[in-house]
């Protein structure tokens, strides 16, 4: 059976979801039950939606909760919680019908922490006493301290700066039935169109739970881990076509509606959208990627490994896996995407093989590894991903990198070469090279360049692939330090007046036209198109620290605390420097903030990066050199080439 095969086989039939799994009910004691659960949908897991009707519960006199789907196709769109008369509910009904499932177990109503917590997960203040062990997971680090700031005057300015940030992070919090679950992507007054700013956005969402880890405040990160999984595989179509199983929604809302039949009572509901609303109906490639790096920085940070460990968190994990290693039509390791999939949200020129949604892959496929537990079903999905990640570093390592040296090779190849043995692989046409790269590429530093596709090398330097390429150790060692050289070497065009660019140079003139199709949010320096985004400071400074060079990220943490707080912690801005708030960027985006944060708290205790870095372990230093030593398609590569990369 190939892996494939044997990973589609894994994957088949019944996907047990929260709550609803045999062995979480096994442990539970069915004869007494004060809350049921209602099965239903077999192929596709459960849908559960939280339903309380307090009438019912009023008119018997006995409290129902219940997990029940509805038919109509709309109803599945969202979760529910009718949480309004959560106190009254205690007591029994029984739902009863074809897959029905009684549980029983809970002695107190909580909405939040029974919907969210199996009966094995820690409890709230449990996980909060972990705080105290957790220092022994990050702490064996040899991690250099950064220095704190010495000006007094400074000293106070930026404290209030960071005090001002906290309180905007904390309003932007949103609520579902009483408990935190993630926040708002932007929270400004001034904006007349609110489009989507008003939801969670599941990448927006990562520097904010970070902050709240640093600070010890685990609740919101667990509930945003475990809500956004109920969300994971809702039936979502859009022209009549659902996406693959597995995809996480781009962002979710939560929305107060009338509750049925009920003028008087409403409820909570929790509305995700998969792209399928999305400006562009752009389907989020990265948001999955994301929340397994979550998950186990969650783990790391607040010691509390029974999420990661519980059997609809593995389902998670294991889903979104099987959506990325899915066979397809592609030749290449790298996964294969349209354009629009990650922080780059609109037509940008990204479809085929990104660097940002690569770099997040192997993050995630490492840190999978490392949370999947090994059990009978998860062995060809183990080997799946090892695989990958051997043959995904050295594609990239290889094709995608980029120095004077390589520069120079490319400058000077042959074309049209077909053989197995061909140096120039992808039929790159030296006249590619262009013009403002020949002057660009400092001596000292390399990148990785933006995509590769036949025929085709996008040399655009998109930051966040390249510093979370440092993070996740997708790049060697020297290449990593060459990535910080060349920030370093570039300071006056990645950083200038406002870190951090988002890709450089611009698209302009016909470029711009062809590349965007007019866009005119993207307009040269501007949004996506060479515009500086505070919020990449918390990636920069993983990366540095990683390195041991905390010293460059500090230094664009000053640049951006000399504004960032008056200017009303825009989204983005514009003008080749960053000199300008951008056109249309909106003001309180909460990622500017807990990015500036992150950074801030890193810089502060850099042993606590480790929750988020990955390092290339022996075993697939191992794996990697056997690879390429049995695979005799590569042995017709140019040997250089492979002794580089066994590191
Ligand atoms: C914009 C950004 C995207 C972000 C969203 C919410 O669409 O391009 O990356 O997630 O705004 O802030």
């Amino acid at each position: 059976m190939g892996t494939s095969e044997a990973v589609l086989q894994a994957f088949s039939g019944a996907v047990p979801r929260p709550f609803c799994s045999e062995p979480y009910f096994s442990k539970l004691d069915i004869a007494s039950p004060s809350r049921s659960f209602v099965r239903f949908g077999k192929r596709r897991g459960l849908r559960c939606r939280q339903f309380h009707n307090p009438s019912k519960s009023l008119q018997s006199g006995i409290g129902i909760r219940q997990f029940a789907r509805k038919s109509a196709s709309e109803s599945l769109r969202v979760l529910r919680c009718k949480c309004q008369h959560a106190e009254s509910a205690s007591g029994l009904t029984a739902e009863d019908g074809k897959g029905t499932w009684f549980v029983d177990n809970a002695q107190k109503f909580n909405p939040i922490h029974d919907m969210v917590n199996g009966p094995n997960v820690l409890e709230f203040e449990e996980v909060e006493e972990l705080k105290a062990e957790k220092v022994g997971l990050l702490s064996d680090v040899n991690l250099p301290a950064v220095g704190t700031v010495n000006n007094a005057i400074h000293k106070t300015s930026v404290t209030s700066v960071e005090d001002e940030a906290w309180e905007m992070l904390r309003e932007s919090m949103v609520h579902y039935c009483g408990s935190p679950i993630g926040t708002i992507a932007a929270n400004d007054p001034t904006s007349s169109s609110v489009l989507n700013y008003d939801q969670v956005f599941i990448r927006d969402f990562i520097p904010s739970g970070i902050a709240f880890l640093l600070k010890g405040e685990y609740e919101i990160v667990r509930n945003f881990i475990l809500y956004t999984l109920q969300l994971q595989s809702w039936e979502k179509t859009m022209d009549c076509h659902s996406p693959g199983q597995g995809l996480m929604p781009a962002s979710f809302k939560v929305r107060t509606v009338p509750l049925d039949g009920d003028d008087s009572a409403t409820e909570e509901v929790l509305d995700p959208d998969f792209g399928e609303a999305a400006i562009g109906r752009v389907a989020p490639v990265d948001s999955g990627l994301w929340w397994i790096i979550l998950l186990r920085a969650y783990g790391k940070c607040s010691g509390d490994l029974t999420v990661q460990e519980r059997i609809d968190v593995q389902t998670g994990i294991k889903m979104i896996l099987k959506l990325c290693l899915a066979d397809g039509f592609d030749m290449f390791p790298t996964l294969l995407v349209a354009d629009g999939p990650c922080m780059i949200d609109r037509r940008m020129g990204l479809h085929g093989h990104p660097l940002e949604i690569q770099a997040l892959f192997y993050s995630a496929l490492l840190c999978s590894r490392e949370m999947l537990t090994p059990e009978d079903g998860s062995a060809d999905i183990i080997r799946a991903l090892n695989n990958r990640l051997v043959a995904l570093s050295f594609h990239i390592r290889e094709y995608y990198w980029i120095d004077m040296k390589k520069l120079n090779e490319i400058y000077r190849y042959k074309t049209e070469e077909y053989s197995y043995d061909a140096v120039n692989k992808f039929n790159i046409y030296p006249d590619q090279i262009p013009p403002w790269l020949v002057e660009w590429m400092p001596n000292k530093g390399g990148y990785l360049i933006g995509n590769l596709q036949p025929a085709h090398m996008d040399f655009r330097f998109f930051s966040l692939g390249n510093l979370w390429s440092v993070v996740s150790s997708l790049v060697t060692e020297d290449q990593s330090h060459a990535i910080l050289d060349l920030i370093e070497a570039k300071w006056a065009d990645l950083v200038a007046d406002m870190p951090f660019k988002i890709c450089y140079p611009a698209l302009e003139g016909q470029e711009w036209q062809i590349i965007t199709g007019s866009d005119p949010k993207n307009t040269p320096w501007s949004y996506h198109n060479g515009g500086s985004w505070p919020t990449l400071l918390w990636q920069l400074t993983i990366a540095c620290i990683k390195m041991n060079r905390p010293e460059i990220a500090t230094r664009a943490v000053e640049i951006a605390e000399k504004r960032i707080s008056q200017d009303k912690w825009p989204e983005y801005y514009d003008t080749k420097r960053g000199r300008f708030i951008g056109k249309q960027s909106r003001l309180y985006q909460t990622w500017s903030i807990a990015g500036y944060l992150v950074a801030k708290l890193l810089l502060a205790d850099p042993t606590a990066a480790r929750m988020l870095i990955t390092e290339e372990d022996s075993e697939l230093v191992n794996a990697f050199s056997c690879m390429t030593s049995a695979n005799p398609r590569r042995k017709r590569g140019p040997k250089s080439s492979q002794q580089t990369y066994i590191v």
